[in-house]
């Protein structure tokens, strides 16, 4: 299927992202979510870098298999400096989504033990307006029961309006085969772009 995954670049702008018209896949979420652990354990790989303490990942960081494009973006809702924070990310973010054409969908993680919220529901419907797709995925799972677990996936789609919403947990590797080829068989596979 995807094959083996590198690291290509990182990007603060849209100028520095790569200018070829391969597939791309959004990574977004809160601070912690569980974004660049996602990567790691989708491409199996310690490619992205990982921390306890919210903030880590800086800039846009693009990973590259034969098929398609990983791309691994700042959390938002950082707390410490929310405001700037906020903003900060708006205006790294929005243009790079905005303006790119490689982007077939976006995945928008949250932590299973929190209430999807207004940032989400937010960020759902800035990239509807762009016309991508958008899966959530619940990350952490091994921290819930299974009947935990799929009340926060109902109540998570019901909130946002999704329809697609997995459970993974990067740390046991659960959820993540069937979100891979969900991934890559309704938004790579597909030709051509949906915008
Ligand atoms: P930023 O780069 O700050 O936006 O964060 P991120 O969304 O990339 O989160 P990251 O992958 O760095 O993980 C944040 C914390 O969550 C780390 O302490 C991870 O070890 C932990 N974590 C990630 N995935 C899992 C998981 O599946 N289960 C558990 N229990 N912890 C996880
Ligand atoms: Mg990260």
């Amino acid at each position: 299927m995807s094959g083996r995954f590198r690291f290509i670049k990182s990007a603060t702008q849209l100028q520095e992202c790569p200018s070829d018209p391969m597939p791309e896949i959004a990574v977004l979420g809160r601070s912690n979510a569980g974004k660049s652990s996602l990567i790691n354990a989708w491409t199996g790989s310690a490619l992205a870098k990982i921390s306890a303490k919210p903030g880590k990942t800086r800039l846009i960081n693009f990973f590259e298999s034969k098929a398609y494009r990983l791309v691994d973006f700042p959390g938002y809702g950082y707390s410490a400096r929310s405001g700037d924070e906020q903003a900060s990310w708006a205006g790294m973010i929005e243009p790079v989504l905005g303006a790119r054409e490689n982007f077939r969908a976006a995945l928008i993680l949250v932590d299973c033990r929190r209430e999807v919220a207004d940032e989400e529901r937010l960020l759902v419907n800035f990239l509807k307006q762009r016309g991508l797709p958008v899966g959530i995925v619940l990350t952490k799972v091994d921290k819930l029961n299974r009947a935990e677990a799929d009340k926060v996936k109902r109540a998570s789609a019901s909130i946002t309006g999704v329809d697609h919403v997995a459970l993974v947990s990067s740390q046991n590797k659960t959820g993540l085969v069937e979100l891979e080829e969900f991934v890559f068989q309704n938004w790579i596979q597909t030709s051509g772009s949906t915008r």
